[in-house]
């Protein structure tokens, strides 16, 4: 695992665009061979997604070639809801960048089969070779994507229930109503996750400190589903000074000085 401390949320999202540039750049993605990118919504990636239009927009990277499928959807809020996490991906992102309609992919939250649509959603990672970098968050309780504590570590995309805690953190946008958060939502799994060529998550603010102190020095625990990014051979954190303080000063230094050793062109090409 790579820990990337950044001051603050503003370099926390510079350089994981810079980080997913960089991997669009490398993989020189064409129509017969496309990049595959999975994709979070949430206030955290708001910022990394304003960096991507920026280098888009100063010609440094194009999207035509990238496949995206997105972590999750509620279930049962209609598609052009102002809150459906299709709503917030076209007005965030997709919008602003050159990426292909039909390249977009997002659970469908109201299909008449749910289970069916899971098990496509699967098949439609599978057939476009899978995902070649996972963007996420972290939830305070956890979760990655919609794997809430005591998800199965080993989980595909399916339906899941949200704990209390994600529905009184997701209510800001129903109004702070409670019951007008959706209680149920279609989510990839942890495996569909760690199946991924690479893994990035960002974390920011004190909120997620006990998460990321989780994740970085817990053990591996279905009640941290965030824990299992220690099984994963490319995982990459990057957080903020906020979001450490749970962390053991030995801890955070240690990960401060390997990265002061690590050339990293992401961080270097488009400042
Ligand atoms: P947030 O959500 O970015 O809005 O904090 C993250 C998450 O719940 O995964």
């Amino acid at each position: 695992m790579r820990l990337i401390i950044e001051k603050d949320y503003k370099n926390i999202s510079k350089w994981s665009a810079n980080y997913i540039a960089h991997a669009i750049l490398k993989a020189a993605p064409t129509s017969a061979k496309p990049f595959v990118l999975g994709l979070p919504t949430g206030s955290t990636p708001i910022g990394t997604y304003k960096e991507l239009i920026r280098h888009y927009k100063h010609g440094v990277i194009s999207f035509e070639h990238v496949i995206t499928f997105n972590m999750d959807e509620y279930i049962g809020l209609p598609q052009d809801h102002p809150q459906s996490y299709s709503t917030f991906m076209w007005e965030n992102f997709f919008s602003f960048v050159d990426i292909k309609k039909e390249n977009v992919n997002i659970p469908n939250g109201n299909a008449a089969d749910l289970e069916k649509e899971c098990l496509e959603y699967e098949g439609k990672i599978t057939a476009a070779g899978g995902i070649d970098l996972f963007l996420g968050g972290i939830g305070s309780d956890g979760h990655i994507a919609f794997n809430e504590p005591g998800s199965s570590l080993a989980s595909h995309t399916r339906m899941k229930t949200l704990t209390y805690d994600t529905i009184v953190a997701n209510s800001r946008n129903f109004n702070n109503d409670l019951s007008k958060v959706p209680k149920t939502a279609l989510t990839v799994g942890i495996q569909t996750i760690m199946d991924a060529g690479e893994v990035v998550i960002l974390v920011n603010g004190y909120k997620k400190a006990m998460a990321l102190q989780k994740t970085v020095e817990g053990n591996v625990n279905h009640m941290w589903t965030c824990s299992i990014l220690q099984m994963h051979p490319h995982a990459i954190i990057v957080c903020d000074e906020d979001a450490i303080v749970e962390m053991k000063v030995g801890t955070v230094k240690y990960f401060k000085e390997i990265e002061s050793a690590n050339i990293n062109p992401a961080t270097q090409l488009y400042n």
